[in-house]
């Protein structure tokens, strides 16, 4: 897909559909009630006649009137919300919503009216055209045709997205969308990788995606086997891996030279969960929704796409990426609740609960990543029901100390437009995880406030200022929105992106 930015008006900008986002209550005057005028009157007749009113990303597609007053050949008219809502996540959704909107329609090239929402976002136009940019790409992904092909029901192919910016600076717009263009489709690919199933992508296919993105995109790659592992000592990564006759592979990727600082002073690391499939091994889980399991990889998949889309923006830039690549799965092999597991930190894990597996691998992954030199971590997981049942698909949880770090992911957050919510590391939970045998528990009997002890497991292996992103609730939408197919979402490969494009060297 090419992006050109264009500065005429709307009504001048030849294209097979252009995309007119409304905000607010519409009063059609200014250039919104020339184009009005000119679909004779169709904007404002959709309007009276209640067509267009409802809730936020609801779009009509109309004719253009016919006259050729218009030259794209459809308008299609989106809701945008209110001025004072329109944040940088709404431009992601509103872009993704127009795309998504002309599944199954032949169009090749795509115009989208910007002013409205440049005039209303924070930012500005340049904002607006990487965020819609990104949208669109986002907007035309399709789970459906990963296995099948000729499938067609979906998004349309674009040739030709247009950004249409009356007064605007061309130029600086167009480098803006190629950005956005760039980091939807790393979302995208996380997407695909985490949306695949786990007889497609065993741990050991994950490694071999990796490696191949990395020989792509100029990365430093090295791939851990489970002798190495053991040899190493990464106990609670083969605790976890050992149980399945796909080997676990632990992935380790990089931009930059080992331990090379970046712009902000840090060796940044980011870390991310890789179960292939988590069955809950011998904790076994119920059938219900087990199949939901394939996605317990999302945190690799964002880590893996988050290296290659950073090393496409700014190559160089220092960045180390992990993912402990698994699956969990019960058999002979398998580790048993109650053993006990050395670390590769070196403290002893009682193994209490083998579906609590995820922090299991996070452990060793993260004291790895600190040997390789990381100065500072965030790692990202699809870690526990429970904090999907506390904050629902569109906002994550997030730990983490010192609050400084914590505040530098959560503004990577906002530039991302991506949401986030901090939860208490709440240290007299602690006690509840000490023991008998060991230096600690995976599960807690008593697992009241288990999202908190999730997080307080974790920070028992790191000793360098730590983030950690539970997106088990973010990661995969159950049904379809305006904005988003169901399955894989992308969540927080965007956050990752700015948080480490903050580093990159001019
Ligand atoms: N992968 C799951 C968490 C999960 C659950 C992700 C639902 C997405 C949807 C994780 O490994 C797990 O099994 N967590 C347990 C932890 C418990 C055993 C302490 C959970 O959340 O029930
Ligand atoms: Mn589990
Ligand atoms: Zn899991």
């Amino acid at each position: 897909m090419q992006v050109r930015v264009v500065v005429d008006q709307p009504w001048d900008v030849k294209a097979d559909v252009l995309a007119v986002p409304i905000i607010g209550q519409p009063a059609y005057t200014g250039p919104l009630g020339e184009l009005d005028k000119r679909s004779g009157g169709e904007l404002k007749s959709l309007t009276s006649f209640g067509e267009l009113k409802g809730k936020r990303f609801k779009s009509v597609l109309a004719g253009s009137g016919g006259s050729g007053e218009i030259k794209a050949g459809r308008l299609l008219v989106i809701l945008a919300g209110d001025a004072d809502a329109l944040d940088r996540e709404t431009a992601v959704k509103l872009g993704a919503s127009v795309e998504r909107r002309l599944a199954g329609r032949k169009v090749g090239s795509l115009a989208i009216w910007l002013s409205p929402i440049a005039g209303a976002l924070e930012g500005g136009a340049a904002a607006a055209a990487e965020l819609v940019a990104r949208g669109v790409v986002e907007g035309s992904y399709d789970p459906a045709s990963i296995y099948r092909e000729g499938y067609e029901e979906g998004p349309p192919k674009l040739d030709q997205l247009v950004i249409v910016a009356p007064g605007e600076d061309a130029t600086a717009l167009k480098k803006a969308a190629e950005r956005g263009t760039i980091i939807g489709e790393g979302s995208n690919t996380a997407r695909t990788l985490a949306n695949r199933s786990s007889n497609d992508v065993s741990p050991e296919v994950l490694a071999e995606e990796a490696y191949s993105l990395a020989k792509e995109h100029g990365l430093w790659i090295d791939v851990i086997g489970p002798e190495k592992a053991t040899q190493m000592g990464m106990g609670l990564f083969m605790a976890v891996g050992r149980g399945s006759d796909n080997p676990p592979r632990m992935i380790v990727m990089r931009s930059g030279k080992a331990g090379e600082k970046d712009a902000l002073g840090r060796h940044l690391a980011i870390v991310g969960k890789g179960v292939c499939f988590d069955s809950g091994g011998i904790s076994i889980k119920p059938s219900d929704r087990m199949e939901e399991m394939k996605m317990d990889k999302t945190g690799a998949c964002t880590v893996i796409a988050a290296a290659v889309t950073t090393a496409r923006l700014a190559p160089g830039t220092p960045l180390l990426a992990i993912a402990p690549a698994v699956e969990n799965m019960p058999g002979p092999h398998s580790t048993r609740p109650g053993d006990v597991v050395k670390a590769l930190n070196g403290k002893w894990v009682d193994i209490t609960n083998t579906d609590a597996e995820g922090r299991l691998i996070l452990a060793d992954a993260l004291t790895y990543a600190e040997r390789l030199g990381a100065t500072h971590l965030v790692d990202v997981a699809t870690l526990t029901g429970a904090v999907s049942r506390a904050l629902g698909e569109l906002v994550a949880g997030a730990f983490g100390t010192p609050q400084a770090w914590v505040d530098e992911v959560f503004a990577a957050a906002a530039r991302a437009g991506e949401r986030y919510w901090q939860l208490p590391l709440i240290e007299e939970y602690r006690a509840d995880m000490e023991s008998w045998y060991g230096d600690l528990v995976n599960f807690s009997r008593n697992n009241e406030g288990g999202l908190v002890k999730s997080a307080l497991f974790i920070s028992e292996f790191v000793t360098k200022p730590w983030v950690h992103l539970d997106i088990a609730g973010t990661a995969y939408f159950r049904k379809v929105a305006p904005f988003a197919p169901r399955g894989a979402t992308g969540a927080s490969h965007a956050t990752l992106v700015e948080l480490a494009m903050a580093g990159a060297k001019a």
